[in-house]
């Protein structure tokens, strides 16, 4: 591609003291004349001397004529192998979106900070960044939302051009890469799968569905259940009530023509729910406002259909929209908000939803929904603001299991109070509302890691609680989210872990169109290693009626599954980091080390495992868990050539 250049100035001097340097005369490019593929962002597309919507450039009032229109959250790599100068721009929300609209614009030089905008409004006045790029190899244009809003984040870097002393920038682009499946097929033979820990609270209705693959038919059996609870010997799903507090060591068995498998189940009957991390599918990341009972039913059905149930998952939990909508035109999102005792009422396209759940329930799985403290919902829908105690309970005789509290427009009953028991009140509220309820309901907490909530989610009686923003299918939001979860490991553990954000494979689109992920097949085998490594809960965002091949894969990969249902409930923490290479490691249950080798950089790596980082010695049989093969036994470390963007898993174990 020919590279139009702006003739600079700068050296004249020089060539006027009779030095020509043709290679060293200096020049100026234009950012938006490079290719623009490889930038990322949240929504919409990057545009080339006009904003993300299509206008003319402007920002406070003036109009620019050269530049890139993007949306937060936002990122550019531009290779310059050394060779660049200088980067100049103008920054700021572009006029489209009026005074709406918060975000910071950043520039790193490898890896480090050059310049930082704070935080920039809808109506502010552009801002110059000039930045020295004397030996810098890699330069990133970034630009993040502030708080968790980038719904106005449409971001200009006006007049932006790069000083070249020779040779031209170019933006990184990763060559295509082909979806290629790397777990074999389960096998006919039987194989029990998913949680080897399950808790509950003495009286609470009990569901637990062993999940087992293998040619069908198959039969069930359990030895060790407490008083309480049976099994159906056909479907596998253990039900009842345990009254009498303790720990119970169960035996599961499953059996088909070919074989059997057996596998310790711990029931453990107490005040903690929860013990792994849950697993499900969540509404949000493909239907978002468009979610109805029939897409709920739907799931529940593709959740079986697909297999995904004897892999371990569980939940399916409808996200914002059941309720009735503050002020929508649509006639399914209006009428009656509570009945005239005040209990909540769903929107007519939720005719029932007693019957929803016991739909569920009978396939085995578990349902869960969504509110706010606020009055309403981040999508303004009707929140629980003053009627916690008959949500609960509302929640509760319907038949749900799961409840996933935001903290949207509770700001506005609190004025903006931002102390620590403000931001923890509503959740207490709710907490001591469902401890009334005669149910288990996993209480997953989604106030985006606000006051640091991963210190004190477990005190207020939290089974997760998100840790950011919401996630969006780029490499950018979810290796941003995903590698950022250093430093909260100390905080999970089993009955309490750090969420964060649901996965992003398969079609998404926050409904109602629907699109193929936007990460690349490596990125999506780093997403999965990295939520399961940190022991986060899996919440598929993806449309389930349209599994692909290579979706489902990355969901039923039952090595890979064990490292996040580890009963120890560990969350992996980084043992080495090198500019983009990182070594994430927790231990297992068994004393092995799952270990995640990440190439975050854009060139195939070799990533090193040493042992003195994981803390182990001697020699180590490797597992690669993606292909569930045996790599060999190494004596004091283990090097994997990883894909740009890619990982190797691998289990860690004293070879015998
Ligand atoms: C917030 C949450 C999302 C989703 C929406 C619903 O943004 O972070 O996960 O629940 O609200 O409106």
């Amino acid at each position: 591609m020919k590279i139009p250049k702006i003739p600079s100035f700068a050296l004249f001097p020089v060539l006027l003291l009779g030095m020509a340097l043709p290679s060293l005369r200096a020049a100026d490019v234009w950012l938006s004349s490079l290719d623009l593929s490889g930038v990322e962002q949240a929504w919409g597309v990057p545009r080339a001397d006009q904003s993300v919507e299509n206008h003319a450039l402007k920002i406070g009032g003036k109009t620019f004529e050269r530049g890139l229109g993007t949306h937060a959250a936002s990122s550019v790599q531009i290779i310059l192998d050394g060779q660049g100068e200088r980067f100049e721009a103008q920054v700021g929300v572009d006029d489209e979106v009026g005074i709406k609209g918060a975000i910071t614009f950043q520039v790193e030089g490898d890896g480090k900070e050059l310049y930082h905008s704070g935080t920039l409004h809808g109506g502010d006045n552009p801002q110059p960044v000039s930045v020295d790029l004397t030996g810098i190899k890699h330069l990133a244009l970034v630009v993040d939302a502030v708080g968790n809003n980038n719904q106005y984040g449409h971001a200009d870097w006006a007049n932006a051009r790069l000083t070249m002393k020779s040779g031209q920038p170019r933006i990184a682009v990763l060559p295509p890469e082909t979806a290629t499946i790397l777990t074999p097929k389960p096998a006919a033979t039987p194989r029990i799968n998913g949680a080897r820990t399950f808790g509950v609270r003495p009286g609470a209705p009990f569901l637990f569905t062993v999940a087992a693959t293998g040619d069908r038919p198959m039969t069930f059996a359990a030895t060790g259940l407490p008083t309480g609870l049976q099994l159906d010997t056909k479907t596998g799903q253990i039900t009842g009530i345990v009254t009498e507090k303790g720990a119970y060591p169960v035996t599961l068995h499953a059996r088909n023509a070919l074989g059997e498998s057996q596998r310790s189940l711990k029931i453990v009957c107490g005040s903690t729910i929860g013990l792994t991390p849950a697993m499900g599918w969540n509404s949000w990341n493909c239907f978002a406002s468009a979610v109805t009972a029939d897409h709920v039913m739907a799931a529940a059905d593709a959740m079986v259909s697909s297999g995904l149930i004897d892999h371990g998952w569980t939940y399916i939990n409808i996200d914002d929209f059941w309720q009735v909508n503050q002020n929508s035109k649509d006639p399914t999102l209006q009428g009656p908000h509570r009945d005239a005792e005040g209990r909540i009422l769903p929107n007519p396209r939720f005719p029932n939803m007693k019957q929803l759940a016991d739909y569920v329930h009978g396939k085995g799985l578990k349902i869960g929904l969504y509110s706010s403290p606020g009055p309403w919902t981040c999508g303004n829908c009707v929140a629980s603001w003053q009627h916690e105690d008959q949500d609960a309970k509302q929640y509760g005789a319907w038949g749900f299991d799961y409840l996933k509290y935001d903290w949207c427009t509770y700001n506005d009953v609190v004025h903006g109070d931002h102390s620590l028991p403000t931001a923890k009140k509503p959740y207490e509220v709710m907490r001591a509302a469902l401890d009334t309820v005669p149910r288990d309901i996993l209480f997953s907490f989604c106030q985006y890691g606000m006051a640091d909530v991963w210190k004190w989610g477990e005190v207020v009686g939290g089974n997760s609680w998100r840790t950011t923003d919401d996630i969006s299918d780029t490499w950018k939001s979810m290796s941003t989210i995903g590698f950022g979860q250093a430093g909260e490991e100390r905080y999970a553990g089993p009955g309490h872990f750090n969420d964060p954000d649901m996965l992003v494979v398969g079609k998404v689109g926050w409904g109602p169109q629907l699109h193929p992920t936007r990460l690349r097949p490596s990125e999506q085998y780093t997403h999965i290693s990295l939520w399961c490594l940190m022991a986060s809960p899996l919440l598929i965002g993806c449309d389930m009626t349209q599994f692909d091949p290579f979706t489902l894969n990355l969901l039923t990969n039952d090595e890979v599954i064990d490292v996040n249902q580890d009963p120890l409930g560990k969350q992996a923490a980084p043992v080495s980091r090198a500019g983009t290479l990182e070594v994430w490691s927790k231990v297992l249950e068994d004393g092995a080390h799952a270990v995640g080798l990440f190439n975050r950089g854009l060139q195939e790596a070799a990533v090193t495992a040493r042992w003195s980082d994981l803390g182990v010695s001697g020699h180590q049989t490797v597992r690669d868990l993606w292909r569930q093969k045996e790599v060999g036994s190494f004596s004091d470390s283990y090097e994997a050539t990883v894909p740009p963007h890619g990982v190797i898993l691998v289990k860690i174990s004293p070879s015998k």
